[in-house]
């Protein structure tokens, strides 16, 4: 099984993606995280170059493929290698992030975006895509002074990320969950693991 967590920065995706990996664990699966882009030597390159507060200048269309780079590299270093082995594979971010950040935002065109996902993944849909959402004023606080290159862009940015990641979530709804990022810790939680209770019943029956 493959689990994506995804949404708008400063929503708590990592702590989230922490306590569901050691719930899985718990019930006896064999779980491998990791973090698009990162987690491969290549992967982190990208990421540094990504995120680093640099002066090089990306175009957007290259940032998105250097994002599809790094998630290609995780795919076929670690996620599929992973999954054939029946272990069960949790991922901070994945396809969604690129068609909305780079897409939506990015005004690229997302279904171009979806497109070269579709190269970089050799297809690879995560089982459940778990979208956090949150309004971009509390994002911005949680978020403070100290930010990365992405986090550097601004509110009307931000807030055609989190549009975009709502319309998104619509698109497959049996391929993505929207999760309310306003509540406690958890209650986000219990949520997620409720949903991936039933996955998880109709998948090993
Ligand atoms: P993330 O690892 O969640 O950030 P952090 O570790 O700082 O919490 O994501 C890195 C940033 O990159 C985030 O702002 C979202 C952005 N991003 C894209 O713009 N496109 C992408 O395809 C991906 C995967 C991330």
């Amino acid at each position: 099984m493959f689990f994506v967590f995804d949404g708008v920065d400063g929503a708590g995706k990592s702590t989230q993606l922490n306590l569901f990996a050691s719930w899985l664990r718990e019930r006896g699966l064999d779980v491998v995280c990791c973090s698009d882009p990162g987690t491969t030597q290549l992967g982190n390159q990208m990421r540094s170059l990504l995120l680093g507060n640099h002066e090089v200048a990306i175009h957007m269309r290259s940032e998105m493929l250097m994002f599809m780079t790094a998630r290609c590299q995780l795919v076929e270093e670690l996620i599929r290698p992973a999954l054939a082995s029946g272990k069960t594979v949790v991922c901070d971010r994945y396809v969604y992030s690129t068609v909305v950040y780079q897409g939506h935002a990015g005004d690229l065109n997302p279904d171009d975006v979806w497109q070269v996902n579709q190269i970089a993944t050799g297809g690879l849909m995560a089982d459940m895509t778990f979208i956090f959402d949150l309004d971009v004023e509390t994002v911005s606080q949680r978020l403070g002074e100290s930010r990365d290159r992405m986090e550097s862009r601004g509110a009307a940015y931000f807030q055609r990320v989190r549009d975009g990641f709502l319309s998104e979530a619509k698109r497959w709804p049996e391929l993505a969950m929207l999760v309310d990022a306003s509540g406690d810790i958890d209650s986000i939680q219990a949520t997620i693991r409720k949903a991936t209770e039933s996955i998880l019943e109709n998948t090993l029956g």
